[in-house]
């Protein structure tokens, strides 16, 4: 059986950011509809789409109220199956977010939970406190702050490990487990290609001791963090539920994986692929958010790690949590260059690429604001503890803008009319990505030196060559920013020399004059070496 997701590249969908048709100044589904003929250009086969549950949006709908809807910002279930079939006669198919480490508190269930009625008051995880005003544990929320809430009417506290707007499911409950497979097969009984697992690897609390360390954010992850009753829960959602589909894709977001239970999630059939975080976490300096700079050689001894030890890789730079990834990881200065540098990493590293829209522009963060604007939950928390540091308000400002995820989440520039073509209305409910005017859909199109039409030609490569797809990924020894490795399939190698850095360098004796056909060259050809973000890609047979 073909697995598409070997050989397909995935493109995210922010749904809210990337076509409004409605005037409302929120993206929306027919949004989406109007653009496939783009998707499809770029030359992906898989679309990722964030959460279009019907929801509060306390946390931009990773935070569900009804599984089985919606929500009306977004469009209907006649628009989403319209969707699916308009996806699916251009070659497309859609994956879609699975939020169930926890529900929002406004889901029918935790209503009922919150009245102490039976069964839903079991889907959740409600404690007793320590003792009057003192919470079960000492565990502190992923945005920080505890991560327990009082409900004087049960005189119980509830588990939240994000916001107290999105409450912790009760994964020791199997009703929960039943409820979820049922949720899975309803979408996939509509065509949908698969799920994006929302922090899949923390669903099942193992204990409730307290947790070590001083952690403002996350502190007791030991007590849940990858856990046998987790592994075992999605063994079973995959043996009940997705091997009964014949191609599909489970993509696992596992927050501070390590090597041995990622490879456990592939080799025991829970998740085909997951995203790692210790890439991103190379320029986060202090307080996990004041930006450090990049060591290119570090960057290469993380991402080799994975490419060395897991058999298929989840590859990505950028999604709605990350800031853009040029600033971070190639260089404002050689805009252009370094997103084309990048993307090529990504398209050959061994594992299926995640683009995240825009990205394929070259797309940058929203400029930097008041955090107090923010529409981020996680950014308004940090705000919220940071009151307390007494700290000058610049610094309070840089680290609240180090975690506000609103930069990302910039509308996508179509064109560079006023509202970048995002909405038909007068105002997008976001602020705008930086930009020169030219970094959008239609002037890209039209200039084939764009970032843009360096996705296309890397994606159309990538499907011509096998090697890029389905190879072995064979490091080859290398200094400094230089990356360096060939992709093997049978006798057949394409040989990948990338210099992330804004230096020429020079290359290694043993990579100078290279017999083979040049299938890519970016940057202008220097003696023996490698403009600043120079990319070669050599057929070496
Ligand atoms: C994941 C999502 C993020 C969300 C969090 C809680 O990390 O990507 O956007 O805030 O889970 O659901
Ligand atoms: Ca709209």
């Amino acid at each position: 059986m073909e697995q598409l997701w070997k050989s397909g590249a995935v493109y995210q969908i922010y749904p809210r950011s990337f076509c409004d048709s409605n005037g409302d100044g929120v993206g929306d589904i027919p949004g989406i509809i109007s653009k496939l003929d783009y998707i499809a250009s770029i030359g992906v086969k898989i679309v990722w789409l964030s959460p279009i549950y019907k929801s509060p949006k306390f946390d931009m709908g990773y935070d569900v109220a009804d599984y089985y809807e919606i929500d009306p910002e977004y469009g209907t279930m006649e628009d989403f199956e319209r969707l699916l079939a308009e996806a699916k006669k251009r070659g497309l198919r859609i994956v879609m977010d699975l939020v169930v480490n926890h529900t929002s508190s406004e889901h029918p269930w935790f209503r009922a939970a919150l009245k102490g009625e039976m069964p839903y008051h079991d889907y959740y995880i409600f404690k007793k406190g320590k003792k009057e005003g003192v919470p079960p544990n000492n565990w502190t929320s992923m945005f920080t702050g505890t991560a327990w809430e009082y409900v004087p009417e049960l005189g119980e506290y509830y588990l939240h490990l994000y916001d107290k707007a999105q409450p912790d499911l009760n994964w020791r409950n199997p009703k929960v487990l039943e409820e979820v497979e049922n949720i899975l097969r309803f979408y996939l009984d509509k065509g949908v290609y698969g799920f994006r697992c929302d922090v899949i690897n923390q669903i099942y609390k193992e204990s409730f001791e307290d947790g070590a360390g001083r952690n403002p954010s996350g502190r007791g992850q030991e007590h849940y963090l990858m856990t046998e009753g987790n592994h075992r829960i999605l063994r079973t959602l995959y043996e009940d539920v997705f091997s009964k589909y014949e191609d599909h894709i489970v993509v696992g977001e596992t927050f501070n994986v390590d090597i041995e239970n990622g490879i456990r999630f592939l080799r025991d059939k829970e998740l085909d692929m997951f995203f790692t975080f210790e890439h991103v976490a190379l320029d986060k300096g202090l307080f996990g958010a004041l930006p450090k700079k990049v060591n290119p050689a570090k960057l290469r001894e993380v991402l080799y790690k994975y490419q060395k030890s897991i058999p298929w890789n989840a590859n990505y730079w950028e999604n709605h949590d990350q800031h853009r990834c040029i600033a971070r990881f190639g260089s404002l200065k050689y805009r252009d260059a370094s997103a084309k540098a990048l993307g090529t990493l990504l398209l050959t590293l061994k594992g299926t690429p995640f683009i995240y829209q825009g990205q394929e522009l070259g797309m940058l963060d929203a400029p930097m604001k008041d955090p107090e604007t923010s529409t981020d939950c996680a950014a308004q928390a940090v705000l919220r503890l940071t009151k307390g540091f007494h700290l000058p308000k610049w610094l309070r400002y840089k680290i609240c803008n180090g975690i506000d995820r609103d930069s990302c989440r910039a509308p996508m520039s179509w064109d560079n009319s006023i509202n970048q073509g995002f909405t038909p209305g007068d105002k997008a409910w976001l602020l705008f990505a930086e930009d020169d005017g030219t970094h959008n859909v239609a002037c890209e199109d039209k200039n084939p030196e764009s970032v843009l039409n360096f996705y296309r030609k890397m994606l159309d490569l990538r499907a011509k060559h096998e090697e890029l797809t389905h190879g072995n990924f064979d490091p080859l020894p290398s200094k400094g920013p230089l990356f360096a490795f060939r992709r093997v399939l049978g006798k057949a190698s394409i040989l990948v020399l990338i210099n992330l850095s804004a230096k020429a360098i020079k290359l290694p004796v043993y990579l100078r004059n290279i017999e083979g056909k040049t299938l890519l060259s970016l940057g202008e050809d220097i003696p023996a070496g490698l403009p600043p973000f120079g990319v070669r890609a050599i057929d070496v047979g």
